[in-house]
């Protein structure tokens, strides 16, 4: 089974980033975590401050892989783009957020991504992504 996590803007600053809210653990530490916790699924992981190579990505695997775990960050409040991909594709992507975007600011309650998505998870930390990955199971 091939799963890519797919993370957008400030994501690779995980770890020094508002710790308070996004904790102290470096994605690339997590990952290893999770590759060795999954080690049946081929786990890949790819991130961009860019909107397009976001979007690239998604049409790159999506109608070869079996999931995306989609965190498009601060993307998911503004791109209809990112959107209208997940939607294009044929592989199923499971939005997560770190944080409950519910009980933050109100720009961070809407999401493009999650009418196309199979589901969303939020709020679980950096288990958000575990969860996500589970459900493809
Ligand atoms: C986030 C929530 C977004 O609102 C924010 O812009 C992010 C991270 C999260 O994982 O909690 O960058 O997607």
């Amino acid at each position: 089974m091939q799963i890519l996590i797919l993370n957008g803007p400030n994501l690779n600053l995980l770890g020094k980033r508002e710790p308070e809210v996004y904790g102290s653990t470096t994605f690339e530490d997590y990952f290893k975590a999770l590759q060795a916790k999954f080690p049946t699924v081929e786990l890949s992981y790819f991130q961009s401050n860019i909107e397009g190579e976001i979007i690239g990505k998604i049409q790159e695997v999506g109608f070869t892989y079996d999931g995306i775990v989609l965190n498009a960050a601060a993307y998911t409040h503004t791109s209809v783009g990112i959107g209208d991909a997940v939607k294009a594709v044929e592989t199923p992507v499971v939005e997560v957020h770190i944080s409950n975007t519910h009980k933050r600011e109100d720009f961070r309650h809407v999401s493009y991504i999650s009418s196309g998505a199979k589901g969303v998870i939020l709020g679980f930390g950096l288990q958000s992504y575990d969860l996500a990955i589970q459900s493809f199971l």
